[in-house]
């Protein structure tokens, strides 16, 4: 949550940070704002509502030329979305600006203080104390990174704060806990920032920062310390992606593009796992096999849509394992007590690698010396790094708040740690898991099928626009991507939507069902025991109640078609991978829904893609 971006170097701060909060919205956008610093102290504009309202300030009123600033796009957290609370802050003196992602969790107690010496602050915002306590540092004669490790070392809570000193050009100071923080090293320019996406343009050069340090950075250069001022190491890194794969690329929204990137971001995810023998490598498990092999219960822990692709996840594992997996939602995994011993395999998954309820679960995790394993998109970010071992899923930024790249390659890795589990310990034969591994390889053919296919569902949409609810049924891994599919039509259409597991309407939620109810439903592929004859008779019973069904079903099933209202028709492919190819109709149908309600898409209300407090 909140977006943030500095610069210092030869170019127009204001049209860098500008350009880089274009990218950084995803993360916010009740409010943007810069801060620049010129001959004459520090200037500053900042606005309510989107950076496009800042913009067009800006555009009236340009700020002094400057090339050292910073600005924020936020997401409210203390304070409503008010000019007044919008980042930059400012000192009391006006000479400390500073923008923040994250809670300061004790700052009722440090505004005390500091108003009992007669500081007035301007905001409601538990950021101004970072700024009210640095000034007050700075104009007690401390340079700006004494100060601001001084600030940081009484702060609680979850920050990464990025300051500028009107007295000192030329300059940027950050630091980090718990909230992300990248530096990207330039020729004769730097910048720092949530993400990478904010100076992809400038640089593909960057370096992490790791927990609880403060980095000092001027045009040629950076230093980074602990809290307490020792030195420490750095972690630079090549960004393996370009300005392209962060722009829409003639698409209207990040959604629809990342919706049709995924035959390509699952194929990468798959791509270099067999050695010479066919054998499945996964090279990021820094987990002895022993160790592997002595595990006796998997837990994945994630939130959203990460918590449905690990439902999907534990049906194959299970099967393939023979190993009891539990699925657990992140925030409320540590307050249940869970029971994690040594021999738990926690398995992580997040696209942003920063989401905060997870990180905190793995901590817990950690601290019960359960081995952890993360399933990510971000390279570097702070989850995988607190993890004992990472897999990659290498879909590309995805910047979109409703993820979609991000859930189909969730799967695929999870399933990639499935079979490497069923190899390292037996319970597949090789044979098989290279069965298996050339199905998954056609997932990205199938789910192109799907994607040409596609205009029946923009179809579908125009014909439910006055539709105020809509349920989702699947049984088996169809109701993880029922559930999926009622989630991305709540988070960008702001539809009622829901899904149940079919066999489980018939305990209460078929009241709902009411004459035109539109019900989608994710048939399993034909022959699987009962399982797709079952939830055929549970299409029945809501057609019998007057529902209108939209029935996902594989190509062929004739048992399913003469009760569906409208048909969708899926590729074939086995019952444990028909997730990646079921949830892009359902992903397109939200996508395309929300566009004909007029709704902003890629920036839904109230949403942040990177939800970094608890
Ligand atoms: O970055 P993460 O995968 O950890 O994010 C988890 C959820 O916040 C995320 O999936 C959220 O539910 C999405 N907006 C769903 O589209």
């Amino acid at each position: 949550m909140c977006g943030i971006v500095g610069y210092v170097g030869p170019r127009s701060a204001q049209d860098v940070i500008i350009g880089g909060l274009r990218r950084m919205e995803y993360r916010g956008y009740d409010s943007a704002g810069i801060a620049v610093v010129t001959d004459s102290g520090l200037a500053v504009a900042k606005k309510a509502g989107k950076l496009a309202n800042l913009i067009t300030e800006l555009a009236d009123s340009p700020l002094p030329p400057s090339s050292h600033g910073i600005g924020h796009t936020r997401w409210a957290t203390h304070g409503g979305p008010t000019d007044g609370n919008a980042h930059p802050h400012a000192s009391y003196s006006g000479r400390v600006a500073v923008v923040h992602n994250g809670i300061i969790e004790n700052f009722a107690s440090l505004r005390a203080e500091l108003e009992a010496e007669g500081v007035v602050f301007a905001s409601e915002t538990d950021t101004e104390v970072a700024a009210q306590l640095l000034g007050r540092e700075a104009e007690g004669g401390a340079a700006l990174a004494d100060a601001m490790r001084t600030v940081c070392g009484r702060l609680e809570g979850a920050f990464t704060l990025v300051a500028v000193d009107a007295r000192t050009p030329g300059r940027i100071v950050a630091a980090r806990r718990n909230s992300p923080l990248v530096v990207g090293v330039g020729e004769g320019e730097m910048f720092v920032a949530s993400d990478v996406a904010a100076f992809i343009e400038y640089t593909r050069e960057a370096v992490e920062l790791g927990q609880d340090q403060v980095v000092e950075v001027t045009p040629d250069g950076y230093a980074v310390t602990t809290f307490t001022g020792e030195p420490a190491p750095s972690h630079p890194y090549h960004i393996d992606w370009d300005l392209s794969a962060a722009e829409k690329g003639g698409y209207d929204w990040f959604m629809r593009k990342e919706i049709f990137e995924q035959p390509r971001a699952v194929a990468d995810t798959l791509l270099g796992r067999l050695d010479a023998e066919g054998n499945l490598v996964l090279d990021e498990i820094r987990i002895d096999d022993a160790e592997l092999r002595r595990v006796d219960k998997i837990v994945i822990v994630a939130c959203g849509t990460a918590f449905y692709a690990g439902l999907v996840a534990k049906y194959a594992i299970e099967h393939w394992t023979r190993v009891p997996c539990e699925v657990e939602i992140a925030s409320e995994f540590r307050y249940r007590d869970p029971i994690i011993t040594p021999t738990t395999l926690v398995v992580t998954i997040s696209q942003s690698g920063e989401t905060a309820d997870t990180l905190m679960a793995i901590r817990h995790a950690r601290e019960q010396n359960a081995k952890v394993i993360a399933i990510c998109n971000t390279n570097g970010a702070t989850i995988p790094r607190e993890s004992d071992a990472v897999i990659y899923t290498h879909a590309g930024p995805e910047i979109g708040v409703a993820s979609t790249k991000g859930f189909t390659t969730q799967i695929v890795a999870c399933y990639l740690l499935g079979l490497y589990l069923a190899q390292v310990r037996g319970t597949k034969f090789g044979d098989e898991i290279r069965d298996l591994l050339d199905e998954l390889e056609q997932i990205p053919a199938k789910m192109q099928q799907v994607l040409d296919g596609i205009d029946q569902v923009a179809e579908l949409a125009r014909r439910f626009v006055g539709q105020r609810s809509l349920l989702f049924l699947g049984r088996h891994v169809g109701y993880p991507v029922a559930l999926e599919g009622a989630l991305k039509l709540k988070e960008i259409s702001y539809l009622h939507a829901e899904g149940f597991p079919a066999g489980e309407l018939k305990h209460g939620p078929i009241a709902l069902v009411e004459e035109g109810l539109p019900i989608f439903v994710v048939v399993p592929p034909q022959g699987r025991d009962q399982l797709h004859d079952k939830v055929v008779s549970n299409i029945q019973e809501v057609r019998a109640r007057g529902a209108l069904t939209v029935v996902l079903a594989e190509q062929g099933d004739e048992e399913a078609r003469p009760f569906a209202d409208v048909l969708i028709e899926l590729p074939h492919v086995p019952t444990l991978f028909q997730p990646l190819v079921a949830v892009i109709p359902l992903q397109f149908f939200a996508c395309e829904l929300a566009t004909l309600l007029g709704h902003d898409v890629d920036q839904p209300r109230n949403l942040a893609k990177s939800v970094t407090v608890e």
